[in-house]
């Protein structure tokens, strides 16, 4: 009767020996790990180790914003979005793109760089009316807030399309079938319209471009390949798509 337990247990316990994987897991070492200007923390012990950077608030870790630990122990590679690899991972400050191109209208004050909390006021020259944002703010998301501010006077059939920040227009007839293109500043991506024609409706064909920077901010698995994929560009011509990449701000943990 006693002996039972005891065959059960000893079974159980070569089973359960057995199923257990025996692959020898390494430890990354934990002394390459730093970051310039901000802190990390250990997120994962199980299976494999995960460190997460953190920067100071309006900063943004680069050239990763995690790395992890492969079961040979070795960290992930520092890819930058260019294809290079880094060298260490540094805090880098989050900029807007340059709302400074407003026709028939002023941006005030000019700003070197537009970092997260600087703001800027637009205002019309006399005989334009403007619609859009009086004043926009650089969020910590790197986008302005508010709406593209546009000076129009009426005076055509289609509304004044705008030049949204980051951007440049060719075309200032805004006739029907008239058609304007744009393209963005060096190092941004553009989602939304590249192209916009004049309709007998007084709209504009597709929706107003906007133009991002290519920050590896965000490094949401199934968003981020999207987002860095050049041919992929046009199925993001949707601006809410960017709200979810820059959620990004959200994500970080300060170190316990
Ligand atoms: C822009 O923001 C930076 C960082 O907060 C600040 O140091 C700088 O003074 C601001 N510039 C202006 C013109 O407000
Ligand atoms: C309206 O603005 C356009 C340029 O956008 C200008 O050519 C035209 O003369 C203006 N019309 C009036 C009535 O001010």
């Amino acid at each position: 009767m006693l002996a039972v337990p005891w065959i059960f247990t000893i079974l159980t316990l070569l089973l359960c020996a057995d199923a257990s994987p025996r692959r020898s897991t390494a430890d990354c070492a934990m002394d390459s790990i730093k970051i310039k200007g901000g802190s990390y923390s250990l997120t994962s012990m199980s299976p494999s180790r995960v460190v997460k950077y953190t920067c100071p608030q309006g900063m943004y870790p680069y050239p990763v914003q995690s790395q992890k630990c492969d079961r040979y122990g070795r960290w992930s590679p520092l890819r930058t979005p260019t294809g290079g690899t880094a060298r260490e991972v540094v805090c880098k400050w989050i900029s807007c793109p340059d709302p400074s191109r407003l026709e028939h209208g002023s941006v005030e004050p000019m700003l070197g760089e537009n970092l997260v909390g600087n703001s800027t006021s637009n205002t019309c020259f006399e005989g334009y009316q403007l619609r859009g944002s009086p004043t926009r703010t650089c969020q910590p998301n790197g986008k302005w807030s508010g709406e593209t501010p546009i000076c129009d006077n009426g005076s055509e059939h289609c509304p004044n399309p705008g030049t949204p920040p980051g951007s440049r227009r060719s075309g200032d007839r805004f006739g029907i079938d008239d058609k304007v293109t744009y393209w963005c500043d060096r190092g941004l991506f553009m989602f939304g319209s590249a192209e916009r024609v004049c309709q007998e409706n007084h709209e504009w064909t597709g929706t107003e471009p906007a133009c991002y920077c290519e920050c590896r901010l965000h490094r949401m698995p199934s968003l981020i390949n999207i987002y860095h994929s050049k041919s992929a560009q046009k199925r993001c011509s949707s601006p809410m798509v960017i709200h979810t990449y820059y959620a990004f701000t959200l994500v970080y943990h300060s170190m316990p």
